[in-house]
């Protein structure tokens, strides 16, 4: 973890990760703000929000940076990656693709993270269940191998959405 001020105040920096429309900005939303947007843009750049959790009594300050998906919009690498102790790798269960660029997302976060930092995959549109592609024993069985944490979650229908960034926020404490 990383310590801020001199009691006990801390700060922990979350990235989100995952190709463009896995749902990263509104996963972001709807746990920082409770709000969903059903037609949201790509992110352009960076943007970050800081939330107040309490973890075992003491007040934790999670900031989330949220960057975009596509190359040619996203935020200087290093300077995105830089201090975070904690990531979500977000994939689209209705969308096979994404969960097969989750690898790569996990070798971006490496090159310019510990190995150590916490990490969490997300299989975000739970909500879309005709349209599923990743079964969520294909997800587990892959978190699994990876040695990540796992869940699924619906920025849409809030579940699972605050449960998430709680596991990873409890795991860097
Ligand atoms: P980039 O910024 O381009 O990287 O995309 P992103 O990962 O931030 O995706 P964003 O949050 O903008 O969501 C993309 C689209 O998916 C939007 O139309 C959202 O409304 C929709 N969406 C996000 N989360 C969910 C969800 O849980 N369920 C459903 N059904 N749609 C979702
Ligand atoms: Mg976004």
């Amino acid at each position: 973890y990383s310590e801020q001020d001199s009691n006990e105040d801390y700060l922990f920096k979350i990235v989100l990760l995952g190709d463009s429309g896995v749902g990263k900005s509104n996963l972001l939303a709807r746990f920082a703000r409770n709000e969903f947007y059903s037609n949201s843009k790509s992110t352009i750049g960076v943007e970050f929000q800081t939330q107040k959790m309490e973890v075992n009594g003491k007040e934790i300050k999670a900031q989330i940076w949220d960057t975009a998906g596509q190359e040619r919009f996203r935020a200087v690498t290093s300077a995105y990656y830089r201090g975070a102790v904690g990531a979500l790798v977000v994939y689209d269960v209705s969308r096979r693709q994404t969960f097969d660029s989750v690898d790569r997302w996990l070798n971006e976060l490496h090159t310019h993270c510990d190995m150590n930092v916490i990490t969490i995959l997300v299989g975000n549109k739970s909500d879309l269940k005709d349209a599923r592609e990743v079964s969520t024993t294909d997800g587990k069985s892959l978190a699994e191998t990876r040695s990540l944490f796992f869940m699924e979650t619906s920025a849409l229908d809030s579940s699972n959405v605050n449960a998430a960034f709680q596991t990873i926020v409890k795991e860097i404490y």
